[in-house]
């Protein structure tokens, strides 16, 4: 198996109801995606979106089929681990923000943290951190109903990254914003996307496609159409470079020092040193 996949559904069914009031939410649904991926999910009311993201973000299950997790069938992953999983790899933004009103926003963004087991001291230094990337510092013990709903939606990105988790989750993220703060949100996402997370997020909205590198068009339970705009090797890759010398910084070497570099280096140091 390639190391780059992050994400495998292989015949993932949810079926709801039996006989005469049996449906399909999904069905038979295939699908593979690698890390870096910024994914946009599209298709008719009812066609299944919501009720993929909730499976891939182990909220619910299927009915049959198979998920792999980071190469780890996840029905074999205690309901305990799961949500251990959940909060620490995976980010979820909603439509409605899903901000808890008497908590102020600080603690709103702190709360996965909480879930992943961190001190109360860590969790507010990250939450804090979070906010900052979004411009949202001066505003920390604000309530939700104090901000606007471009602000909210940050706040819930912020929440969503706060425990720096690989797969953010975005369900019509956009819905409820008027263009320009879906605009801001957007770019917020790409940023968070181009430093090499992956992104699953459902939109109606096509003029937001633009910023994935993969659109699905679903029908029925089922992928009606699959384009990649972006080729998988030219994806983000989450890896920390160091630069060599500014120099080459400026003309826009990055490079990666190898073992043999290492190695040459070391030499060249303990040669100086004689
Ligand atoms: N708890 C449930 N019980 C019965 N049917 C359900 C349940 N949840 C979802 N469904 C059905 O599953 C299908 C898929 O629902 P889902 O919410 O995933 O659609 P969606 O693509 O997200 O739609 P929308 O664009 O309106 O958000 C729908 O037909 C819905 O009625
Ligand atoms: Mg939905």
């Amino acid at each position: 198996m390639s190391e780059n996949i992050l994400i495998e559904l292989k015949g993932l069914t949810k079926r709801y109801g039996y006989g005469d009031t049996e449906s399909f939410a999904l069905k038979d649904f295939d699908l593979t995606i690698k890390r870096g991926e910024f994914i946009m999910i599209m298709g008719p009311s009812g066609c299944g979106k919501t009720t993929l993201l909730n499976i891939i973000g182990l909220l619910d299950r299927a009915t049959k089929g198979e998920y792999v997790l980071n190469g780890e069938d996840v029905a074999g992953i205690s309901a305990r681990r799961q949500a251990k999983l959940r909060a620490k790899k995976i980010g979820f933004v909603f439509q409605n923000f899903n901000l808890i009103e008497d908590l102020p926003i600080i603690e709103n963004v702190a709360l996965p943290l909480v879930y992943a087991g961190y001190s109360k001291t860590i969790r507010l230094k990250n939450a804090s951190t979070a906010l900052k990337r979004f411009h949202l510092e001066e505003r920390e013990y604000y309530f939700p109903y104090q901000l606007s709903g471009g602000q909210q939606q940050r706040v819930a990105i912020a929440r969503a990254i706060v425990s720096d988790p690989e797969i953010i989750l975005a369900d019509e993220p956009t819905g409820n914003l008027d263009s320009r703060a879906s605009h801001i949100v957007m770019e917020e996402l790409k940023a968070i996307h181009e430093e090499g997370n992956t992104i699953i997020m459902v939109t109606h909205n096509p003029s937001l496609t633009s910023y994935a590198t993969r659109v699905i068009n679903m029908l029925d339970g089922q992928i009606d159409t699959d384009i990649k705009t972006v080729a998988d090797a030219n994806l983000p890759q989450p890896i920390s470079v160091k630069i060599k010398k500014k120099k080459q910084q400026q003309e826009g070497f990055i490079s990666i020092d190898t073992d043999e570099d290492k190695k040459t280096k070391k030499r060249k140091k303990s040669r100086r040193r004689q």
